[in-house]
């Protein structure tokens, strides 16, 4: 059984440029309430970085984030490349609720001391909220169960892909979206911790004729006192 997070948390700042700094509530457990989505993983950052430059791509288009945890990625893709709109969805209830709270310190300002806190083990509803041009929206959504099928253009995800039965239902929810929307352009970033696993989920997606359009390489080193990690961007397209 994985440990509680308990009262565990702490207030991280990300600083990406002079205008885009991200604060985020979040753990420094790997896994915690039976999740991995209470801290935040390198290739979140590495992707939100890569994104970023990268704007053209998600200026005024719809992006479905898999995966989402507590919202790095799509809060700096929201407050940088003006998408049209952003869904970030994820799994667990404990996830859902302090990603809600860091969408709101992060977009609408709202302190962290002045939010009301949810109760973590209920996810009651989809939350909307608009920044600047942008709908903003948090949804639930379970790669095992869930379809997603409203208009998208663009699908983003990061460290997704580190265990084959995970992989499957995530590929079951690509080719879902993918097969009725074959236009989307989709980003995957991955710390490549197991050769294997990352050799099996392109295996996978390879064999559902999904076209690998390029694959990228990035090194990310947190602070001198964190090892440097390999991280890999996919794009894919149907
Ligand atoms: C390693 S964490 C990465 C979180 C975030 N993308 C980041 O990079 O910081 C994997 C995420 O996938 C979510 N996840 C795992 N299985 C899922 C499923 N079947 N459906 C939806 N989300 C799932 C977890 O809740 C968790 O937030």
């Amino acid at each position: 059984m994985s440990p509680s997070c308990g009262d565990n948390f702490c207030y991280r700042t990300y600083y990406f440029s002079e205008s885009l700094i991200i604060t985020l509530k979040e753990t420094s457990n790997l896994v915690c309430d039976g999740t991995t989505g209470m801290c935040t993983w390198e290739a979140s950052h590495v992707l939100a970085e890569w994104c970023c430059k990268e704007a053209h791509r998600f200026q005024d288009k719809n992006v479905l984030e898999l995966g989402a945890g507590l919202g790095l990625l799509g809060l700096a893709v929201v407050q940088s490349c003006k998408p049209s709109s952003y869904t970030f969805t994820d799994l667990h209830p404990s996830v859902l609720n302090t990603l809600t709270e860091n969408v709101q310190i992060n977009l609408n300002k709202v302190p962290h001391d002045k939010q009301s806190a949810p109760n973590k083990d209920i996810w009651v509803d989809e939350i909307t909220m608009k920044y600047n041009n942008t709908d903003a929206q948090i949804r639930r959504l379970d790669w095992e169960s869930d379809s997603f099928d409203d208009q998208l253009d663009v699908i983003l995800a990061a460290d997704v892909v580190y265990d084959t039965e995970v992989i499957r239902q995530l590929v079951k929810t690509l080719m879902g979206t993918l097969s009725k929307q074959p236009g989307i352009a989709v980003y995957i970033a991955s710390t490549v911790r197991n050769p294997d696993t990352y050799s099996y989920f392109k295996e996978l997606l390879a064999s559902k004729r999904v076209v690998t359009q390029s694959e990228t390489h990035h090194h990310h080193q947190a602070s001198p006192s964190q090892p440097q990690l390999s991280v890999n961007i996919l794009h894919l397209t149907l």
